[in-house]
Order: structure tokens, then C-alpha cells, then sequence
């Protein structure tokens, strides 16, 4: 049964993200008010073969013309080039205002599309059709869009809404492994920001969600995306709530960084995972938030196949994670802003952390 989650805000037009099996197939059903004459889809090269033409098809026996624009899987297309190349294609297609464009892929696609959507014309309809778990609970959902830059992740970008996000759970069957748990790093985290009665269902009945169990996934989905949608709807530029998704991404991302964003050695979702235990033990060690919670955290990840310490990711300094961490663009000033935690269920955003406190309890966990 597909369930309707609505995104509602008050700076931007409410969307749903739908989420069940088989969406893509229908997706002329799916998106037929949204449809004119013509689609773009913008796929990552691993699905062309696949989803891509499954969705061609669908549209394409509806009587709509379809183009495919394939975008080189990996994160070096979310890039000047990258934008450069794919807005090149949209002009080549002349595509124009009563046309949409479909982001068919994980978050790279969904992110370059949607900066390509944001920017074309000055901005045209795109739908979001999420094929990797991360994508499907994070990164489809809320308009962020953003390419890469010499200087860092996301550094250039836009908000730019979705018309609809169509999540179809049997996409995630051919996701490997190491992604799809990746994603589920994403899905426990939004339990640990804001609900704890389900972390505790996703620690204990739907963690097989993260082996790809299809009857947790879904309702996992659902519900990740219901609590971003919330979190979006109150602050939809990140003046406020929407920081709190961050929870677990400035160790993260300055674990990520340190290692050379290589996903061979850490995926985004494993920077997330260490990064969200990181960030429960540091509040206990600050006694903001009990050690029973930290551990449950890191129980959960760990049982995920996640990381949830330091040793074993080669030599990091306090030092150099502590430069990254300010470098952050969620740094102000150069002050480091930690997302921490009174509980499980209850994350919040701390300005002015003291560097060297992060500091000594980097070290404590294994940091030289
Ligand atoms: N991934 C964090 C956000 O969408 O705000």
C-alpha cells in the first residue's frame, strides 16, 4: 500500500513523498498531474539500464517523450563541471517550463538535478525518484540541492522543493550491503533527534531493516521521512530545527574529510553512524545525557554493521579533526556547534563548545 507523507512549509508549495513497492512502474500514475509533454530524466549511469527504463516506459506509454540525460555514478558529478554538463544537456533537449525533470538515483543525482532544476530558466519543476536508502529517507526529502567545490561538500547550492518524491521500496533490493546500511545510519538517526519509542523499534523489531528486510523497510522509510518532513516544515532554511539533522554529521564530516572522502574506506552513512555515537558520547561525557543512552546509540549502529569507534580508520589527531570540525559550514565564527543530546528522542543544537573539551574527548576515544 503506498503511504502519502506531505511536506508543508510556509516558504515553498506542499509535496508528498510517497513511499511503498513498485513506484516507479506506475509512475505515470504516480506523477500524472505533473506531466506535460515531456520528461527529462537525469539518471545515475547505475540505474540507466534499469529503473530508467522502466520509468521511460511507463511514462512513454502514456504518450509523454522522454529523454535520458545518464550522469557518471559518483560524487566527482556533483560538481562546476558536473552542473556545467548536465545544464549543457537540458539546453540541448530545450527543455522548457511545462517540462519536468526527474532525478532517478541516489543523492548525487538528486542533489545535481535539483541545483540543475533550481537554476534552469530560473528554475523548473523536478520530481525526486530516490533509488538508494539514503535518498529515500534524507536526502530527496526537504529541497536541499548542492554541488561540490574545491572548498567542500554542498558548498554551492540552493533550496529548491521537489513537486513530489516517489520512494518505491523494491528500488532498495539491489542496493549493496554497505549502502543500504549506510542509509539505515540516516534512519536511526532521525530516532535519535526526535523519538524514542522508535529508535527502540528499530533497534529491536525493525532492524532487519538494515539486511534489506523489506517489512521493516518500508514502515523504516515512512517514518524517517515523516519526522524530516516535520523537522522541514518548521524551518525550512535552517535557521533553527532543521540543524538538527546534523546530528552525527561534524564529526562526521570531518572524519570523511580527514580520510579523504574515499567511500572504499568510509561511506557518508558510516561518517553519519560513528559521527551520531560520537556526538551521544560526548553529551555523556558532558553529563548532558545518561551513559545508558550513548551506549543504546552505539548498540544500534553496531548492530546495523556500523561504526561506532574511532580505532581502525589509520591516524587521526584531535588536532586536525578539530580544525575540520570548525571549518565546518555549520561553524559560526570559527566556534564549534555540536547537535547533542539530552536523551534518546531529544537532540539540540550547542553554540560555543569549547575546542579543547572536543578536543580531550577526541583523545579519550582514540584520536592521537
Ligand atoms: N540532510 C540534512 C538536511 O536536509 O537538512
Amino acid at each position: 500500500m503506498t503511504q502519502a507523507v506531505q511536506v508543508a512549509g510556509a516558504g515553498f508549495r506542499p509535496y508528498e513523498v510517497r513511499v511503498g513497492r513498485g513506484l516507479l512502474a506506475e509512475a505515470a500514475e504516480q506523477l500524472g498531474d505533473l506531466l506535460g509533454g515531456r520528461a527529462v530524466i537525469v539518471a545515475d549511469g547505475n540505474v540507466v539500464a534499469t529503473h530508467a527504463r522502466t520509468v521511460a516506459a511507463a511514462l512513454q506509454a502514456r504518450g509523454v517523450a522522454v529523454s535520458i540525460i545518464p550522469v557518471p555514478p559518483g560524487e566527482a558529478s556533483k560538481s562546476w563541471r558536473g552542473l556545467e554538463t548536465l545544464c549543457d544537456a537540458l539546453l540541448a533537449e530545450g527543455l522548457d517550463r511545462r517540462d519536468v525533470i526527474l532525478a532517478l538515483g541516489g543523492g548525487v543525482v538528486g542533489d545535481l538535478a535539483g541545483l540543475a532544476a533550481a537554476l534552469y530558466m530560473r528554475g523548473v519543476d523536478f520530481v525526486q525518484l530516490p533509488t538508494s536508502l539514503l535518498a529515500q529517507v534524507d536526502s530527496s526529502v526537504g529541497g536541499k540541492t548542492a554541488i561540490d567545490t574545491a572548498a567542500g561538500k554542498n558548498m554551492i547550492g540552493a533550496f529548491h522543493q521537489p513537486r513530489r518524491v516517489l520512494a518505491d521500496i523494491d528500488a532498495l533490493a539491489t542496493l549493496p550491503l554497505r549502502q543500504l546500511r549506510s542509509g539505515w545510519a540516516e534512519v536511526l538517526k532521525h530516532g535519535l533527534i526526535r523519538d524514542a519509542a522508535w529508535f527502540d523499534w528499530l533497534a529491536a523489531e525493525g532492524a532487519a531493516g538494515a539486511q534489506g528486510d523489506v517489512a521493516a523497510l518500508e514502515p523504516a522509510v515512512v517514518r524517517s521521512v515523516e519526522i524530516k518532513a516535520a523537522i522541514v516544515s518548521e524551518d525550512e532554511k535552517e535557521a533553527g530545527a532543521r540543524a538538527l539533522l546534523n546530528l552525527g554529521h561534524t564529526f562526521g564530516h570531518a572524519l570523511e574529510a580527514e580520510l579523504g572522502f574515499d567511500e572504499t574506506v568510509m561511506t557518508h552513512g558510516e561518517a553519519v553512524a560513528l559521527g551520531c555515537t560520537l556526538a551521544f558520547r560526548f553529551s555523556a561525557a558532558q553529563g548532558l545525557c545518561a551513559a545508558g543512552d550513548a551506549m543504546a546509540a552505539a548498540r544500534a549502529f553496531d548492530a546495523a554493521g556500523l561504526p561506532t569507534r574511532l580505532e581502525g580508520y589509520g591516524p587521526l589527531t584531535a588536532e586536525r579533526l578539530i580544525a575540520r570540525m570548525a571549518g565546518d559550514k555549520k561553524a559560526e565564527g570559527g566556534r564549534l556547534t555540536l547537535i547533542l543530546a539530552r536523551t534518546i528522542g531529544d537532540a539540540f543544537v550547542q553554540k560555543d563548545v569549547d575546542r579543547d573539551t572536543v578536543a580531550a574527548f577526541l583523545k579519550a576515544e582514540g584520536a592521537r
